[in-house]
């Protein structure tokens, strides 16, 4: 029922419509825009989601576009690593979406990418967030504190991660 494809430019309408949303990107990076433009939307899916090995998903349940998921690769020494992120438009919430979306991207990570280790970062508050990844076998490594600094709070950050070894 969850699928994951590429973007196209053809989900502007609807990317702006669903990340325009102050409950979506509020434990989300400071890279996620807020508000959400349609000219966020186009640079996204002409540019952003096109870089280097970046790894760039559109969501989609039962056909239709409910959100995003990503992997950003790491360099360097950590180049056996990419960090995973993912959402969804508010009202798809609660319906294990997101668990299967990363279950899959997961599995791509290790098994066609090559990858040894995923990880991903969560804001202290996202129990929710936190939830998916420990479905999807993701492991709490340890409590980054006082790491982030968005829209006038710091947050702790519970880094999480899945091994292929
Ligand atoms: C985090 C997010 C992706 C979760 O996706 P999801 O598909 O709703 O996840 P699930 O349906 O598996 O629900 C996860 C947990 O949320 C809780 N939940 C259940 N119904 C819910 C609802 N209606 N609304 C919110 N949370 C709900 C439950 O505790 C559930 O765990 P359980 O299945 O063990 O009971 C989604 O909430 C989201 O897009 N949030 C904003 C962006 C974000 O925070 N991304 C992650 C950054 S690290």
């Amino acid at each position: 029922m969850v699928t994951l494809r590429d973007y196209e430019l053809s989900d502007v309408d609807r990317l702006v419509c669903l990340a325009g949303n102050e409950n979506v990107s509020k434990f989300l990076t400071e890279s996620f825009p807020c508000p959400y433009t349609r000219t966020d939307a186009e640079r996204w899916i002409n540019k952003g989601s096109k870089q280097g090995h970046l790894v760039a998903k559109v969501i989609e349940f039962k056909g239709e576009f409910v959100g995003g998921i990503g992997l950003q690769p790491q360099g360097g020494w950590k180049q056996h690593m990419a960090e995973v992120g993912y959402w969804l438009g508010e009202q798809y919430w609660g319906r294990g979406i997101a668990p299967e979306a990363l279950a899959a991207l997961t599995e791509t990570a290790f098994s066609s990418l090559g990858y040894k280790k995923v990880f991903a970062q969560v804001l202290g508050p996202n129990e929710t967030s936190m939830r998916v990844l420990e479905k999807c076998g993701y492991r709490l490594e340890g409590v980054l504190e006082y790491e982030v600094f968005k829209s006038g709070q710091f947050y702790d950050v519970y880094q999480y991660a899945s091994y292929r070894r």
